[in-house]
């Protein structure tokens, strides 16, 4: 059910949950106050307990009063906002509930670089807002997507497709290292320029990672096979039992090819990868192999790291 600025707003002030578009991608909205309708979060997108939201506030004046002090060089992180960064900093318990924290004595925080979501937090106050997709699944890049999840019935404030199409970049700010939680729409030689330190990726043995990181993400319900180069490409459609392969307008395979546009353009990739999943499953596909044979720098790395999830685990 598609909704205005003030019916998102008086849903969300009346203790409800609707879905809201960013720059980024749709997110399931709730109070940053409200236990209760964050609770809601948590249950409609089947979304495990110790995994944190982010708080989404209207300008960066807000994230002194959720911090529990702010980390040299904060001011440089001003220059990505409003817009695709998240960041972790030591949370003040007292200001931050801890189910949006997940108990974690930390706190994610962005200023979202849509005036749409910024218009509708100034009437709310700041709210949390996980991707509006189930667990798992592709994120929402569309109102139609939040409807495909969450049924026809749903609140979503409606404004287009989103403009990134890939989920904000998060940065832990907490330790003496800057580490690198998720890759995003921000890439890490953008901040290494603008912060002028080296930018560490989280490895396996950090604390605190993402949480969200371990979990399945992204899958379409049709099985996705990794190729990471055009020999293993081959070599999979000689073996068979595939209905198509997701690839690039130049992925030249006999047989059915979805496409995510130029393969030198990851940008555009990626604005398009959560609506091509989902689309290879209105497709019927059952099977799809993914040429994964591109340039994995930058937004690249951030497409690679995208698509080598969604083929991850059992489907
Ligand atoms: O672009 C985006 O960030 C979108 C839009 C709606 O703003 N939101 C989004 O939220 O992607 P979500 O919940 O799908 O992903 C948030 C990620 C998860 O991996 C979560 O574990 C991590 O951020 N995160 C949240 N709080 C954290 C914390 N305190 N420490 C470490 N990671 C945290
Ligand atoms: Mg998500």
């Amino acid at each position: 059910m598609r909704i205005n600025l003030q019916q998102a707003a008086d849903i969300l002030n009346s203790g409800g949950v609707v879905a809201i578009p960013t720059e980024t991608v749709y997110g399931l909205a709730a109070r940053l106050h409200d236990e209760s309708a964050i609770k809601k979060i948590f249950l409609l997108k089947n979304r495990p307990a110790d995994n944190p939201l982010i708080v989404h506030v209207k300008d960066q004046a807000n994230v002194a009063e959720f911090s529990a002090g702010l980390p040299d060089k904060f001011d440089r992180i001003l220059s990505f906002w409003p817009g695709p960064l998240t960041i972790v900093v030591s949370a003040n318990l007292k200001k931050v509930p801890s189910i949006a924290r997940a108990g974690l004595n930390t706190v994610a925080v962005r200023v979202p670089g849509k005036k749409m979501t910024r218009d509708l937090i100034c009437l709310t106050g700041p709210l949390v807002a996980p991707s509006a997709n189930i667990s798992g699944r592709p994120s929402a890049t569309r109102a139609s997507h939040v409807e495909e999840d969450f049924g026809v019935d749903f609140p979503v404030l409606d404004d287009g497709p989103c403009d990134g199409g890939v989920e904000s970049t998060v940065i832990d700010l907490t330790g003496a290292f800057w580490s690198l939680l998720r890759h995003g729409a921000v890439t890490e030689d953008q901040l290494e320029a603008v912060l002028g330190k080296p930018v560490q990726s989280a490895g396996a043995h950090d604390r605190p990672r993402s949480p969200g990181q371990k979990y399945r993400h992204y899958a379409p319900k049709c099985k996705l096979v990794s190729c990471s180069n055009r020999r293993e490409l081959a070599q999979q459609l000689v073996r068979g039992g595939f209905d198509a392969v997701l690839g690039f307008d130049d992925t030249a395979v006999n047989g059915p090819v979805v496409s995510l546009g130029d393969r030198a353009r990851p940008w555009q990739n990626l604005k398009t990868l959560y609506s091509t999943l989902r689309e290879l499953d209105r497709l019927g596909y059952s099977s799809v192999l993914v040429d994964m044979d591109f340039e994995g720098a930058g937004l690249g790395h951030t497409l690679k790291e995208r698509l080598t999830k969604a083929c991850e685990g059992e489907n």
